[in-house]
C-alpha cells in the first residue's frame, strides 16, 4: 500500500539511481566511527528498495562503492566489502520474497573473492525475479566503463564484425555495463553534495538530477516517495519546449 496519496502511479520513472552519501558525516555528527555511518546506511538501503518495488519501479541502482572510494583508509574499504558479504547474505532471501533481481556494474573482478562468490550467488539465486531490478554498483566509475566499451567497439571494428561507420548511440549502449538496462530518469543524491562524481555519465544524458541535504543514514521511505514527487512535477522537454509537449 502506497500511503502517500501525491504519487501519480501512472507517472513513475522506470528507472531511480541513487548516489548514496554522507554516512561518514552522519556518524561524525553523532561522535561515532565513519563505518557506524556505513553500517546505519543499510536500513535506507533496505527502505528504498521496498518502497521501489512496491511503487512498481523497474530498476533502482544504487552507487555503492566507486574506483575512487579504494583510496580510502585500509580499515574503511574492509569494513565496507565486509559489509556488502554480510547484507548481500542476509537480504537474498528478501529479496527472493519480494520478487527483486540482483545485478551488479562495475569492475567486479577487482572485488574480494569472498565479496565476489557471494555477489555471484545472490545474483543467480534472484534470476528469475521479474519485479524490480536492484543494480550495485561496485568497484564502478563512469570513465572506466566508457574505455571497456571503446575497447570492445575498436575490438570489433579490428575482427571486421563492424564498421566503423555502424558505430552509433545504440551500439554504444550495448557495449556499457548497463546494457539492456534502460537510461535513468531520475537521479538522487544526498547529503548536499551538487556533482556527479564519475557516476552512469553517459546514461544520465537527459535524467532529472534531485539533490537533497539528507544524509543517506537519514533518507528513508517518505524521502524517497518527496523525490519521486518531485520528479513528477518536472517538466520534461529534451530539447523541445512546452507546447510541442502537450500537442
Ligand atoms: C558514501 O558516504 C557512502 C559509501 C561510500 C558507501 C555506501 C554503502 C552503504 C550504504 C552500505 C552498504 C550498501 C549496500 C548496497 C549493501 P561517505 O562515506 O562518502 O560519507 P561522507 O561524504 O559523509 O564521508
Amino acid at each position: 500500500m502506497i500511503e502517500d496519496k501525491r504519487i501519480d502511479l501512472n507517472k513513475l520513472p522506470k528507472h531511480v539511481t541513487i548516489i548514496m552519501d554522507g554516512n561518514g558525516r552522519w556518524a561524525k555528527n553523532k561522535g561515532e566511527h565513519r563505518i557506524f555511518g556505513h553500517q546505519s546506511g543499510v536500513k535506507s538501503v533496505r527502505e528504498c528498495t521496498e518502497a521501489a518495488a512496491e511503487l512498481g519501479i523497474k530498476y533502482l541502482t544504487l552507487y555503492a562503492f566507486s574506483t575512487e572510494n579504494w583510496m580510502r583508509p585500509k580499515e574503511e574499504v574492509d569494513a565496507l566489502m565486509e559489509l556488502l558479504v554480510e547484507t548481500i547474505l542476509d537480504e537474498t532471501p528478501t529479496l527472493n520474497k519480494n520478487n527483486i533481481r540482483l545485478q551488479a556494474i562495475g569492475n567486479l573482478k577487482s572485488l574480494p573473492k569472498k565479496c565476489i562468490a557471494q555477489l555471484q550467488q545472490a545474483i543467480d539465486e534472484t534470476r528469475k525475479n521479474n519485479g524490480l531490478t536492484l543494480v550495485l554498483a561496485l568497484s564502478y566509475s563512469a570513465k572506466w566503463e566508457i574505455i571497456e566499451a571503446v575497447k570492445k567497439i575498436a575490438a570489433d571494428v579490428k575482427e571486421n564484425k563492424l564498421n566503423i561507420e555502424q558505430i552509433n548511440e545504440q551500439i554504444f549502449d550495448d557495449a556499457l555495463s548497463t546494457q539492456n538496462i534502460p537510461h535513468p530518469e531520475l537521479l538522487i543524491r544526498t547529503s548536499g553534495e551538487q556533482r556527479i562524481s564519475n557516476f552512469l555519465l553517459w546514461q544520465i544524458a537527459y535524467t532529472e538530477l534531485y539533490f537533497t541535504e539528507t544524509l543517506w543514514p537519514d533518507f528513508n521511505r517518505q524521502a524517497f516517495f518527496d523525490a519521486i514527487v518531485d520528479y513528477q512535477n518536472r517538466e520534461r522537454r529534451f530539447g523541445k519546449i512546452s507546447e510541442q509537449l502537450t500537442s
